[in-house]
């Protein structure tokens, strides 16, 4: 089993993330067996397709860094490392993008979502995106992708393109890509902003107010919460009653994700009760997981030296097991290198 996946450093870690992918990351990470491997990475280099600030990006990504062992990712068990320090996922992206079809990136919503009106203005590596995305998994032969639900088209893109490369280049018993599995959790696999529970949690949402980070204090996530979108109807105490209610269904997804207890078991409690009851329990439960977080959080984005080292170690780990993967393209497509 190998499993990776990976984040772009841009803004804050926030909830979205850490229930959608982050907790199942390390809940794989505290799982794996003897010759299995975990990689989770810094997407760096897909970040620079929007607009960025250099300086905001070299420190976002020393501190999602430090986000990600506060999290639970544990350097010793996990290679951690950041994209722009592995050359071969850019390498392996450029061989990719002869086996990539620009109708199946057309079809991305990814693409039409983040460029907008704007199409014609849009970055080319806002295009090929999805394709350094599949190179990040196919480099590495990874079975297992622990991601939220916004990222299972392109997973299921890095498939058809293994699928083609291997078909293309590979004798039939010889394949050199594995396909990449994407795992969802089932319960947080997509958590809505708490401004407008019809769009999803984002880091590129401007206001501060839509999402919780996990570095907030108690005293801001209570805040967030309390201020969060709901409606004026009280909860119901069957599952069914919250369709068509999409911010109560968001606030008890979250409380359900971050508990472990089950809708019904919540609704059973919270059933006929306001959301001025609902919303205090639910922001403790919240500060209850996050403090412990965020005060490691706080601790370790000081401490920069360590940050470098295990960034160095993670990306001398992740060239390593990476080679064998990208020589075999190399060879497949009869590129001569000496
Ligand atoms: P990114 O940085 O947007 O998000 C990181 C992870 O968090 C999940 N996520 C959410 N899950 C539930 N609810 C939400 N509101 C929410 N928002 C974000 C994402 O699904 C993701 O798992 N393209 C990727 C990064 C990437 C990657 C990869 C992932 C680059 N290469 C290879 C997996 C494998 C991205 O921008 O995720």
């Amino acid at each position: 089993m190998r499993v990776v996946s990976g984040i772009q450093p841009t803004g804050n870690l926030h909830l979205g993330n850490y229930l959608g992918a982050i907790r199942n990351w390390v809940r794989m990470q505290d799982t794996m067996k003897d010759g299995s491997e975990c990689l989770f990475f810094l997407a760096d280099l897909h970040a620079i397709s929007m607009p960025h600030n250099p300086a905001d990006l070299r420190a976002g990504t020393l501190e999602m860094t430090a986000a990600l062992v506060a999290c639970g990712i544990d350097p010793a068990k996990s290679v951690l490392f950041n994209q722009a320090q592995v050359p071969a996922h850019a390498e392996l992206q450029w061989l990719l993008n002869g086996t990539a079809r620009m109708g199946w990136l057309n079809r991305m919503t990814q693409f039409k979502d983040k460029s907008g009106q704007n199409r014609e203005g849009a970055s080319i590596a806002l295009f090929t995106y999805p394709v350094l995305q599949a190179a990040d998994v196919l480099l590495y032969q990874a079975t297992h992708v622990p991601v939220g639900d916004d990222q299972k088209q392109h997973l299921e893109l890095a498939r058809d393109i293994a699928q083609k490369f291997n078909n293309d280049f590979c004798a039939e018993k010889a394949p050199v890509f594995t396909m990449p599995e994407p795992i969802v959790p089932p319960e947080a696999a997509r958590i809505m902003s708490l401004r407008d529970g019809m769009a999803k949690m984002s880091k590129s949402d401007p206001s501060e107010r839509s999402r919780i980070n996990l570095s907030d204090d108690a005293d801001t996530i209570m805040k967030a919460v309390k201020k969060a979108k709901s409606d004026a109807e009280p909860l119901p105490s069957e599952k069914g009653g919250l369709a068509g209610r999409p911010e109560a269904q968001n606030l008890v997804t979250i409380y359900a994700a971050v508990t472990g207890e089950s809708v019904d078991s919540i609704l059973r409690t919270f059933g006929g009760e306001g959301f001025g009851k609902f919303k205090p329990a639910l922001g403790e439960v919240l500060i209850e997981t996050l403090a412990p977080i965020s005060k490691r959080f706080n601790e370790l984005k000081q401490d920069r030296e360590s940050l470098d080292a295990i960034l160095a170690k993670g990306a001398a780990k992740a060239r390593e097991l990476g080679s064998p993967t990208l020589k075999a393209a190399y060879d497949a497509l009869g590129l001569v290198r000496g």
